[in-house]
């Protein structure tokens, strides 16, 4: 980390985490870090989906909640930005404190809840950036009081298609009470029929991507897997953040609700990724996402078998310049280990992962 990103970084930890991460919102909409992207690298170039991504790291939602600053990500380094979630109706989320910094496992717990402005305000910033470069996906969810969740989500796709790259349907917070109850097999097929036909419907047809939990056994992996080759949908995104507690040196703050993110997530988060990968085989896309803080974690994911890579937690500790950081480790690895593309790195690691207990 530069002298300038560790003060910039202690400046922001003098702050509850919530309100540091509106001061980073807030500087980036102001053009702080300055930056523009880097120059394209064709060895890091990925195509899934019918989209080119420039590299392929992107930003993984929760971040801009309220898509305020997606070409400001992109100009950090991010291959691609996920704004999100978001829900049709704004709301305020569960009650403050709701995140907490363990720093010393470099991880976060948060239990927010959707705190969004909901599909207007996010419209309406998607529709001034019309016409503008770079892969900007939207992440769409459903109302905590929702008398009807999958329609939500209808509601989503039919808003969102003409403005994003692709879509991502998140039904794996655990902050909303439920929410991660559409995962089963029943529920997830109709969820999965009724988005499908949303899109077809619209004027545009992005990708669909789902956003699953870490913390399913075997048997529900097979159950969502079955689901998403049945009803077509693109791709996966391996994973959210976790209920488990394993671990964690922060003791006085691991016992707080909500969801786990970070280092400790790593391998959890892998390993089902390369589950995941075995049961849906070769065509279908995935997102590795979970406790990726370097070029390293970044290229374990994809030997694990992920197409694109994610993350969220590895910038709160190492600074905005982390994206770039490890874009550029990528391409180095690429170049000494002689690839033709970063695309060849896919599932050289596959078994050894798949094979590993979910931790
Ligand atoms: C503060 C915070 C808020 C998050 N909000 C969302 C969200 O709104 N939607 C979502 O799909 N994931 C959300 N996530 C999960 C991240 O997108 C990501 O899946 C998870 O944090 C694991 O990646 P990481 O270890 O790199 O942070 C959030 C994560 C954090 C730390």
């Amino acid at each position: 980390m530069s002298v300038l990103d560790r003060i910039g970084q202690k400046l922001l930890f003098s702050f509850d985490p919530e309100t540091a991460h509106g001061l980073s919102i807030a500087a980036l909409r102001c053009g702080l870090p300055a930056a523009s992207p880097p120059p394209r690298d064709a060895r890091v170039e990925v195509s899934v989906c019918g989209l080119d991504f420039p590299n392929p790291l992107g930003m993984a939602a929760g971040y801009d909640k309220n898509a305020e600053v997606p070409d400001a990500l992109l100009g950090l380094g991010f291959g691609f930005a996920e704004v999100g979630t978001i829900t049709p109706l704004p709301q305020s989320g569960n009650p403050k404190p709701r995140i907490f910094r363990l720093t010393a496992d470099e991880a976060v717990i948060n239990r927010l809840g959707f705190n969004n402005e909901g599909h207007g305000a996010a419209e309406r910033r998607l529709a001034a950036r019309k016409g503008r470069p770079g892969i900007v996906g939207v992440n769409i969810g459903a109302n905590k009081d929702s008398a009807d969740r999958i329609a939500d989500y209808e509601r989503g796709v039919a808003r969102f298609a003409a403005h994003a790259s692709y879509l991502t349907v998140n039904i794996s917070s655990p902050n909303t009470p439920g929410l991660r109850n559409m995962q089963a097999r029943e529920q997830l097929g109709e969820l999965l029929s009724r988005v499908v036909a949303a899109r077809a419907a619209a004027s545009v047809q992005p990708p669909i991507f789902l956003k699953i939990a870490p913390d399913l056994v075997e048997a529900e992996l097979e159950d969502i897997a079955a689901e998403v080759i049945e009803k077509r949908i693109d791709g996966v995104i391996v994973s959210n953040t976790t209920l488990a507690r394993v671990g964690l040196r922060s003791a006085s703050l691991a016992g707080e609700a909500g969801g786990l993110s970070g280092k400790p997530l790593f391998e959890r988060s892998t390993a089902v990724l390369a589950r995941m990968r075995k049961l849906l085989g070769p065509q279908v896309t995935i997102v590795g996402v979970g406790g990726v803080d370097s070029a390293e974690t970044a290229l374990e994911k994809i030997r694990a078998g992920a197409d694109l890579v994610q993350l969220y937690t590895g910038m709160i500790y190492a600074g905005p310049a982390l994206p770039g950081r490890i874009v550029a480790g990528m391409a180095r690895f690429v170049e000494r280990e002689r690839l033709g593309s970063i695309q060849d790195l896919r599932d050289s690691a596959c078994e050894r992962w798949a094979a590993k207990p979910i931790t």
